[in-house]
């Protein structure tokens, strides 16, 4: 009988994941009298000496926390659980001291709220340490395997959205070409949703290659269509023509995605008439307030997560297939993800409203 269960979000935050850990909360305890903890920090908590959990009431959620970005249990994306860690002078597996505290904790099952990155290590921690598990899919980049919708997602296009609305007066004004770059690791789905909804006329995603010569020639059509500006959306993974990734050093040694947007800014500018400047939008992309379709998908979920732990069934991962809640095997998603196909319908949106995608037919 399953009396006490663990919660925790893992991964870079997004929008929805306090609506996700209310949605829990309340169905564990109103329809099956459990307990909740919340894990602080993804598994950080459970490596603090004492344990960072705090215990979960639907009193906690009376207020704004559903309506808030950002995830009140804190989350990690740093650093690796199956490193060695030094604890009261010992040097031990950190994987060892996340299961024990579990184990300490007393908890029947975890629910793990995370992206394909964290639901691989949740699966590897939960199968070493033969812990009952659910994953629930969050990402802005939407990219876990057979899910059609992550939390998080709605509300990252909607902000890019936004932006693409900002940017078109300011670009009629001044005659330019405004490039947009956006997240979403190595999926498209920000910049080819966002760009659409926003009018875009040349949007790039990492998984259609294009050409610094198409894009100029479509800029110069729409010119001599007798429009002055243009509005350029790229992801932040789409390669220079070099095939290099554009990235960045950061102080504490990472190299990460940033810097395709100036890149091709400054292409665009040498070879068109067009003056470009560049909006990187980075983490408000994920701090936003949750769209109502975020809310959503995160109350589902939290909904499903629990009735199946109530079901006994472990292991599993709740996704959005079909416009319903399913649930999948953890094993047949854990470590894969799910990119932009070439015979995604929305490629077709895009090239029958005449943006440039890239050098495909
Ligand atoms: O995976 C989510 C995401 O926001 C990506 O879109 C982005 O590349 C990355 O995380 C940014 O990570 P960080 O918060 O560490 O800068």
């Amino acid at each position: 009988m399953v009396k006490k269960i663990g919660i925790l979000t893992s991964g870079g935050d997004c929008a929805g994941l306090n609506a996700v850990i209310r949605a829990v909360t309340l169905r564990a305890i109103n329809e099956y009298g459990w307990q909740v903890f919340g894990l602080k920090d993804g598994t950080l908590g459970l490596m603090r000496d004492p344990i960072d959990v705090i215990e979960l009431r639907p009193s906690n959620f009376d207020g704004n926390l559903m309506r808030m970005g950002g995830t009140f249990l804190g989350s990690n994306n740093k650093g690796n659980p199956f490193g060695i860690i030094k604890k009261n002078g010992k040097k031990i597996e950190a994987s060892d001291v996340i299961i024990n505290s579990f184990k300490k904790l007393e908890l029947d099952a975890l629910i793990g709220i995370g992206g394909d990155g964290s639901l691989k290590i949740l699966q590897t921690l939960t199968k070493k340490g033969n812990i009952n598990f659910i994953g629930i899919p969050k990402t802005i980049d939407n990219d876990v395997k057979y899910n059609e919708l992550s939390i998080g997602y709605d509300t990252a296009v909607d902000v890019a959205t936004n932006a693409l609305d900002m940017l078109q007066p300011t670009a009629a004004s001044h005659r330019r070409a405004m490039i947009l770059e956006v997240m979403g690791r190595d999926a498209g789905h920000i910049a080819l949703n966002s760009g659409i909804a926003g009018g875009a006329d040349v949007i790039l995603i990492p998984e259609i290659p294009y050409t610094i010569k198409g894009i100029a020639n479509h800029i110069d059509k729409i010119r001599s269509e007798g429009r002055n500006h243009a509005l350029i959306v790229v992801a932040e993974a789409v390669k220079k023509e070099d095939g290099k990734k554009a990235t960045v050093k950061f102080v504490d040694g990472e190299v990460r995605l940033g810097g395709i947007g100036t890149y091709l800014g400054d292409e665009i500018y040498k070879i068109t008439d067009a003056e470009t400047r560049v909006t990187v939008l980075g983490h408000v992309q994920r701090g936003a307030q949750p769209t109502h379709r975020d809310r959503l998908i995160a109350s589902a979920f939290g909904v499903k997560a629990v009735d199946l732990i109530a079901d006994g069934k472990f292991n599993r991962v709740v996704v959005w297939q079909d416009r319903g809640v399913k649930d999948v095997s953890l094993d047949d998603i854990a470590g894969k993800s799910q990119t932009i196909s070439i015979s995604d319908p929305l490629i077709d949106v895009a090239k029958g409203l005449g943006i440039y995608i890239g050098d495909i037919n």
